[in-house]
This record gives structure tokens, C-alpha cells and sequence, in this order.
């Protein structure tokens, strides 16, 4: 590219996402099982009842000529009101509990967009953003856009480890830093990549963590519930955010995509008041509003009670996979299991493998060649972590049980088994 051609700072440091190589693997390799794509199980997906949903708002004219009409940025205020009922029964708060927040309720296309216009409504070059490690991978990229100093907090299977915030923020004011952190970032249910949830007894603590420390400005928290609703043999706790009661610290990011389809590609945030109008006038900047049509359609299907039916189903769909998926790693990976451990998660999509120190799980390294030639492919674990504090770990992998089937899911188990066997060899 010629000077020229230059394109803004902010694409230029934009990378591309790695998941594009391998989803273009997984196509280009005939009889390659995916574990990699974060993608829902397609046998469950929807069809009748958005099919029903579609057909009765277009089987009225002026209702159907209301949907196919432009909506307002924040979004509709009849699927908004639905949405603050809908998160009542997900809290298990009583109706009515939570009238105040409709006007600071914004309806995103997906959450992806809410993560994304929150980090351009707060985030300047070097401004420090604080994320679990490992964290959702596509979030780093916004990140990176913004140009943000991401830091990661080590996790364990409670999830963010608050002794760790506490230091990294003690270590940050020493440097006289603490005035550029802005966000924490958590995934607080069965995380994208571990599939370990938050644990109950951290959030009320998160949530005074970030207050205590919001001395030189204000940190914010930002909750991305994506996998909330998805918990397979109990009630989901209260989220972070129900621990801010005051409404000025918690960002609280749903989507539609896991728990129904991300076809529809539907979410909403809650925000804090100083950040909702600057979200809104970015958001009118961008697409002046999401789907309005989709809006129509969710409402009803949230009102008729076809959602959380699809819900209640689609948890048992998850539990039978991840069922067959534990099992599967369990039988072919026991072998291992001195050197190799992986998740067995109680809700969500995902497994973490993480396999010795020494074994590099990278697309150069020895684990992904051999999977591939065996047949199978996993997203490389180190594409989850920030650059500092570093060294990256580079010897895990997150495995999706969401698509494959459960003859495909055994399979998968057994080719990343051989895989796994070479590598060990090499490794020993
Ligand atoms: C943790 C997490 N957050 C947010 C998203 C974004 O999803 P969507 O924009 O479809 O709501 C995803 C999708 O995979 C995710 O895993």
C-alpha cells in the first residue's frame, strides 16, 4: 500500500480475525471435524416458531407494514419492555423489579455490537481495559481496534480471580496508571473459551472492587451474559450486575443468538446513565437502529411463551452433547489424563483442553498439523489471551460441542486422541 492508500490508525492495527483461517480450513478439508466454530446446534434451531411468529405479523397488513418500517435507535418500546420482563424471570426478581431500567435498556444487532459500541464510547488509545484470561477472542479484536492496553487477570475454575485485580490495580496506581483503566471485562456464564462460570460468591466483590478502585475515574464493569440461560441442572445466579443496584457501574451485555439464533442476530445492553447517550449517539451513527422487523418478531415470541420453551429445550439439546463430548474425552484422553485435563462445564458450548507446558497447540505447532491430518480442528487456546502480563500460554484449546453431532463428537475426541498421542511422544 502506498502512503497514498493509507487507511485510518484504527483499521491498520486491526488484524484480521483469526477464526476466518480456520473456518476457511474447515471448509477447504472434506470429512474435517469442527470443533472450532462457536456455532449452535442447527438441528435445534427455531424454524417453526419464527416461521408462526413471521406469518401472524405479516397476516396483518398494518402491523406487517409497522414492522417493515424503519424503528427508533434505542429500539422498541414494546420489545424493550418485554426484554426487562424476560431478564425479571431470568434474575428470578419479582415482575415489576426492574420497570426502572427500560430507559437505559438499548436493543443491539447482537451483543457483538453493544461490546463494540461500548469500547468506542469509552476507549482512547492506552486507555487500560481489564479481561479475563482467557477471554473471548472477537472482544481482544475490538479492543485492539480502539487501540486499548489490555490486561489480563488470571482466572481459575471460580472464574476472575479477584486477589489478582486487586494486585494488577495496586500495581497500575504504583505506576500511576490507574487513571487509564476504564473497563473490567468478564464473561460471567460458562465463558467463551473455559466454560467456567463466575462464581456467586465473586460478584458482589467484583462489582465493590470497582467501585473502591474507581478513585482517579470511573471503572466500569462489563457483564457479556451471552451463555446465560444455557446452565444445564440448576437456576443461574443472580448476575454481576444485580450487585448494582445503583445502576452507575455494571454493563450488562444479552443476546438472543446462543439461547434461540443468531440469525436473527439480536441483543440488548443495560448501561450506566453517563455512558447510555453516548452509546445512542454512536449506535444512531452506525445503523440508527437495529432490525425492526426482528424487534416485531422477538416480542412476539417472548409474549406467546415460545422462547423460553426453546430455552428450557435447547438446555436439555446442550446437556446431552456436552454429555457425550465429556465421555467421549474421557474414554480416549484417559490415557493422558496425568498430563492432559480439560473442563467438564455445567452450562454453554465449550471445553478447555490444556495439555503440557512444553506442547505448543498454535497453528505452527505440532498438536494443530497432526489434528488436521487426523481430522479435526480446535481453536488454538493462546488466540484467548492478551499479550501482557505474558508469556502467552500456548498449550491449550477450546473445543465446541455446539454443531458436530454425537457420533461426530465421539470421533472428534478420538482423532484429537491420536493427535494427541504423536505430539506426546515428541514432547516426553
Ligand atoms: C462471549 C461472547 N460474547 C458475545 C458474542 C457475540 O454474539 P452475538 O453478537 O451474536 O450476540 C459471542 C459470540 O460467540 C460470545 O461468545
Amino acid at each position: 500500500m502506498t502512503s497514498r492508500d493509507r487507511l485510518s490508525a484504527a483499521s491498520e492495527r486491526t488484524s484480521p480475525p483469526p477464526i476466518s483461517t480456520l473456518m476457511q480450513m474447515a471448509l477447504d478439508t472434506p470429512g474435517l471435524i469442527s470443533l472450532a466454530a462457536g456455532f449452535v446446534d442447527q438441528k435445534s434451531l427455531p424454524v417453526e416458531a419464527v416461521a408462526r411468529g413471521v406469518a401472524a405479523i405479516l397476516s396483518d397488513p398494518d402491523e406487517g407494514r409497522r414492522a417493515l418500517q424503519y424503528g427508533t435507535t434505542i429500539g422498541d418500546l414494546d420489545f424493550r419492555t418485554r426484554l426487562v420482563e424476560q431478564l425479571e424471570r431470568d434474575e428470578g426478581a419479582d415482575p415489576g423489579a426492574f420497570r426502572h431500567v427500560l430507559p437505559r435498556t438499548v436493543v443491539t444487532t447482537g451483543s457483538q455490537q453493544l461490546l463494540s459500541l461500548v469500547a468506542e464510547a469509552l476507549l482512547d488509545p492506552g486507555d487500560i481495559v481489564l479481561v479475563e484470561s482467557p477471554t473471548y477472542f472477537v472482544y481482544l479484536g475490538v479492543l485492539e481496534t480502539r487501540g486499548a492496553h489490555v490486561i489480563g487477570i488470571r482466572t481459575d475454575g471460580d472464574g476472575l480471580r479477584l486477589d489478582v485485580l486487586e494486585h494488577t490495580l495496586v500495581d497500575l496506581e504504583a505506576r500511576g496508571l490507574l487513571g487509564r483503566v476504564k473497563l473490567i471485562y468478564t464473561v460471567s456464564e460458562h465463558a467463551n473459551p473455559t466454560g467456567i462460570c463466575l462464581a456467586e460468591s465473586r460478584r458482589g466483590p467484583l462489582v465493590e472492587v470497582a467501585r473502591r478502585w474507581s478513585k482517579r475515574r470511573r471503572i466500569y464493569i462489563l457483564e457479556d451474559a451471552a451463555y446465560r440461560g444455557l446452565t444445564f441442572d440448576r437456576a443461574d445466579p443472580p448476575s454481576v450486575w444485580r450487585h448494582d443496584p445503583e445502576g452507575d457501574t455494571v454493563i450488562l451485555a444479552r443476546t438472543f443468538s446462543k439461547t434461540f439464533s443468531p440469525g436473527l442476530k439480536m441483543g440488548y445492553g443495560i448501561l450506566p446513565g453517563p455512558l447510555l447517550d453516548a452509546v445512542l449517539r454512536l449506535k444512531g451513527n452506525q445503523d440508527f437502529g437495529s432490525s425492526h422487523f426482528t424487534q416485531q418478531l422477538l416480542e412476539r415470541l417472548i409474549a406467546d411463551g415460545s422462547y423460553e420453551r426453546h430455552v428450557e429445550r435447547l438446555v436439555g439439546v446442550y446437556r446431552h452433547k456436552c454429555n457425550v463430548m465429556v465421555e467421549a474425552l474421557d474414554a480416549h484422553l484417559g490415557p493422558f489424563e496425568d498430563v492432559v485435563s480439560w473442563t467438564r462445564p455445567k452450562g454453554g458450548l465449550y471445553v478447555w483442553l490444556t495439555v503440557p507446558e512444553g506442547l505448543d497447540t498454535g497453528p505452527d505447532g505440532p498438536l494443530f498439523s497432526r489434528s488436521i491430518r487426523a481430522g479435526v480442528l480446535y481453536v488454538p487456546g493462546a488466540y484467548c489471551f492478551a499479550a501482557e502480563p505474558g508469556p502467552l500460554p500456548r498449550n491449550h484449546a477450546r473445543l465446541c460441542f455446539g454443531v458436530p453431532g454425537d457420533v461426530e463428537l465421539e470421533d472428534g475426541a478420538r482423532r484429537l486422541a491420536a493427535a494427541l498421542a504423536e505430539c506426546l511422544d515428541l514432547v516426553a
